[in-house]
């Protein structure tokens, strides 16, 4: 899949470790930025990395910031995305289960490596269940 990724300063260091495990596991990578650990504003990187998922450029979009809150709530504001902040690796399966989502966001300074490492892993090998679910994504959008 073709996957964009994003961050703000915070999150800059565990961006690499996303975009490594991503191209690891076969999927193509668009690195939305920022490429230093210069302070940067997180809703710039979002709204780029919602966008290119939202116009059909990228297949799904991954994001961080320092809580994950910043470019959840920035990438939520775009039409037809749902980003969800995985806090623990239930939460990404769950996400892409029950909420369709298409970003993933992540905290840099509350979770680890091993913690963003599996919840991709199980992000990637969940399903949108649809069903009842598919009746609530729908009562999402305006
Ligand atoms: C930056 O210091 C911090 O506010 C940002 O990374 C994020 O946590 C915002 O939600």
């Amino acid at each position: 899949m073709r996957i964009a990724v994003g961050s703000d300063h915070a999150g800059y260091e565990f961006k690499k470790t996303v975009s490594a495990w991503l191209e690891r596991n076969g999927h193509e990578v668009n690195d939305m930025g920022p490429y230093s650990e210069e302070s940067v504003d997180y809703p710039d990187y979002a709204r780029k990395v919602g966008e290119a998922v939202a116009k059909g450029e990228c297949d799904q979009g991954v994001l961080l910031c320092g809580t994950g809150i910043g470019v959840s709530i920035s990438a939520n504001k775009i039409p037809g995305i749902r980003a969800a902040l995985a806090c623990k690796p239930e939460f990404a399966t769950l996400a892409r289960q029950h909420n369709n989502a298409n970003v993933l966001c992540f905290s840099a300074r509350f979770t680890d490596a091993p913690t963003i490492e599996q919840s991709l892993e199980n992000w990637f090998a969940a399903e949108f269940e649809g069903g009842r679910h598919e009746r609530r994504v729908a009562k999402i959008e305006p």
